[in-house]
């Protein structure tokens, strides 16, 4: 485990936003379906001291740098591109889930953990928030922010192997972690369990990295659609699935969470939405999606089916014309999932 300090490359994630979003809130999108804009006629539009060199000397594949710290074990990048995406992502979630960093009934937790923090903007939020509480915020790359609120702290570290801290805590966070485990239900959610208080809250904010339709305009015969399955099985088949999140409920039940809730928001890609907050909204996640395409697929395509960098292009090229294409309403599900650890002798054993 390594502290994050002034050596590390810095994310800085108090950059302007490209993206700001003007609109009021609508609330859960679960059980309706966006309404399509039926103008558009689809035209594409370390230990706690400093961090050691082996960390930050960031292998070199692809054009791309990836994570140095157990390299190999996540597919995407950790570049300045990938850092831009990662932020433009943020804001885009943040406003989908209409500014809510947790749904959780939060009662003035003392200790916060985020896992798998990328940028670390969850986390240094949570500390603004909670200026009492204690963030600590994991990642394989050091890409946070150097100058954070003095309640958070960052640490390199692989969070599927065994969580060792010296105190439990009273809320554990993921958002957009797929790709980064082979078990989220082992990995993260039975050691989220076995490191809550009693009566300590664990939440998940993931989603699926192929795409959901509803009024089926998304089809088999789209390269779109293909690249979902592909990237679905080749995320499988090297052991790090991004397809996962219709049964994260499930595994909260199956390690032993109660007070189960769900919330379902769908982020639509591209400016197909009647409605002018998610077609703004579907504005910057078809630039997200864009400026990410080559990063998701490249390490998952190789390892997975040995297909290079040049064709792995090329196969890109009738994905990208499908994400700009505003006549498929493709969405992003991301479900929020939140759930208590219980009070000892709260369920019974059975
Ligand atoms: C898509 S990013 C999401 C980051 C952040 N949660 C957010 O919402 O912006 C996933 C992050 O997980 C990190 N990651 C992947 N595998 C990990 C592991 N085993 N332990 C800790 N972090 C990991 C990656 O380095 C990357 O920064």
């Amino acid at each position: 485990m390594a502290a994050n300090s002034d050596e590390a490359q810095s994310g800085d994630g108090n950059g302007d936003r490209q993206f700001t979003f003007r609109y009021p809130s609508t609330g859960s999108t679960i059980g309706n379906s966006i309404e399509a804009d039926p103008v558009l006629s689809g035209i594409y539009d370390d230990t706690s001291a400093s961090l050691s060199e082996s960390v930050q000397n960031y292998p070199k594949q692809f054009g791309r740098t990836y994570h140095a710290y157990r390299a190999g074990s996540y597919p995407f990048p950790n570049d300045l591109p990938e850092c831009e995406r990662l932020q433009l992502q943020y804001d885009i979630v943040d406003a989908s889930l209409n500014g809510h960093l947790f749904f959780a009934p939060l009662d003035k937790p003392r200790y916060i953990l985020d896992v798998a923090t990328g940028t670390g903007d969850w986390a240094v939020q949570m500390g603004d928030l909670f200026p009492q509480a204690n963030v600590v915020a994991t990642d394989l790359s050091p890409i946070q922010p150097v100058e954070v609120p003095p309640n958070v702290e960052f640490y390199v570290e692989d969070s599927s192997e065994e969580w060792e801290y010296s105190h439990k805590f009273d809320f554990i966070h993921t958002r957009l972690t797929g790709g980064s485990w082979s078990s989220y239900e082992r990995q993260v959610l039975r050691q989220a369990f076995d490191n809550l208080n009693p009566g300590g809250w664990m939440e998940s904010q993931e989603g699926d990295a192929s795409f959901s339709c509803d009024d089926g305009s998304l089809k088999p015969g789209h390269a779109l659609y293909r690249w979902g399955e592909d990237l679905a099985l080749s995320s499988r088949l090297i052991d790090r699935p991004m397809v996962f999140v219709s049964g994260i409920k499930d595994m909260y039940a199956s390690v032993g969470f109660v007070d189960i809730h769900e919330k379902i928001f769908k982020i639509p890609c591209g400016t197909w939405p009647k409605d002018e907050r998610l077609k703004e909204l579907g504005r910057g996640w078809q630039l997200n999606v864009q400026s990410g395409l080559s990063g998701f697929t490249f390490a998952n395509f190789y390892r997975a089916f040995g297909v290079k960098e040049d064709a792995i292009e090329v196969y890109l090229v009738d994905v990208r014309k499908d994400v700009a294409n505003s006549k498929i309403h493709a969405y992003t599900a991301v479900h929020v999932v939140w759930g208590r650890k219980p009070f000892p002798g709260e369920v019974s054993e059975s």
